[in-house]
């Protein structure tokens, strides 16, 4: 509590572990245990990096383009975030535990093909991943902007109340929620060569999003037509997303805090959509503090970062 910032309790630390939601205990076991099947396309990030997006590009890619499902049925039901309990329950007078129960479970009696989420570590992903080796897509942003998206994010659901800097800071000693960021990135870039993985960065996703929804199809074994992919960029542009009340969060947040969250607020789940926000946001001190973070921890990996 006291590492992060807040005043609510909502994450604890266990030193050298990770930052989590304390609820989380609750399903840690239950998500290690999950089944997983050979037909899943799991995506796997850590927040920030871009992954609602790639969701619905994945989910898109493999309902046929079902336009309609997506608007009208919210993300959570149709590609679920496996952790989501433990955010939901905060909402659960409302909407969050009535409509959608527990995560875990609603994963586990998905029809097949399932598209499942998670911001998990590895660690703490289900130990069958490793054993079924389903479809895995992996994202990955520039620590600078997913920091500075990171940092809206926690003030938007977790009541953050420190300065950006504070926080910067938290995150470098990776006491930020999901723990520590290089771990995370590196324990999938090494498996990346693997045939079920397909590991992208979000700065490729906004430079070539054709050329992206293309490697995912490739990679999911499906094909569309050049007017189709033309349909899919439009319905995955920023605008559209940030409208889109399957996908923006605007429900949940709508359910604890009331009607036209965005409107009233003007603060957005899908907020800025861009590469270099951090030049916005950083110090070149602080920026610099990054730099030498990143070489330090990607040194001879490969891992670069736009
Ligand atoms: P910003 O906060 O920089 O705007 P995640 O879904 O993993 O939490 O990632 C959220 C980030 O992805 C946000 O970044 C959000 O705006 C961005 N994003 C979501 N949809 C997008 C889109 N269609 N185009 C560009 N960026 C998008």
């Amino acid at each position: 509590d006291r590492a992060f910032g807040i005043k609510n309790s909502l994450m604890e630390y266990n030193p050298g572990k990770c930052l989590l939601p304390p609820f989380h205990d609750k399903i840690a076991q239950q998500i290690i245990d999950a089944p997983v099947r050979e037909d899943d396309v799991w995506l796997i990030s850590f927040p920030r990096t871009g992954s609602t997006w790639c969701q619905e590009m994945i989910w898109l890619i493999g309902n046929d383009l079902d336009f309609e499902t997506a608007r009208n049925t919210i993300q959570q039901i149709r590609a679920p975030l496996i952790e989501m309990s433990t955010v939901l329950i905060q909402y659960q007078d409302t909407l969050g535990q009535e409509l959608l129960g527990n995560s875990v479970d609603l994963v586990n009696n998905l029809p097949s093909p399932r598209y499942i989420k998670s911001h998990l570590p590895l660690p703490l992903l289900p130990t069958e991943l490793d054993k079924i080796k389903p479809k895995i897509i992996y994202t990955c942003r520039n620590p600078k902007d997913m920091c500075v998206s990171y940092y809206h994010h926690c003030q938007m659901f977790h009541q953050l109340d420190i300065t950006f800097e504070e926080f910067c800071d938290q995150m470098i000693r990776g006491l930020t929620p999901m723990g520590a960021l290089f771990p995370h990135y590196l324990s999938f870039w090494e498996k990346r060569h693997e045939t079920n993985i397909l590991f992208l960065k979000y700065e490729d996703m906004k430079k070539d999003l054709r050329g992206t929804l293309k490697k995912i199809a490739n990679f999911m074994e499906k094909s569309y037509t050049e007017e189709e992919y033309d349909k899919l960029c439009d319905f995955l542009s920023f605008q559209n997303m940030r409208d889109n009340r399957g996908c923006n969060l605007e429900v949940l947040l709508e359910s604890k805090y009331g009607k036209d969250y965005f409107k009233k607020t003007g603060k957005y789940f899908i907020r800025k959509g861009q590469v270099g926000d951090w030049k916005n946001h950083m110090s070149p001190e602080l920026a610099k503090r990054f730099d030498d973070w990143i070489e330090e921890n990607t040194r001879g990996t490969g891992l670069t970062f736009d």
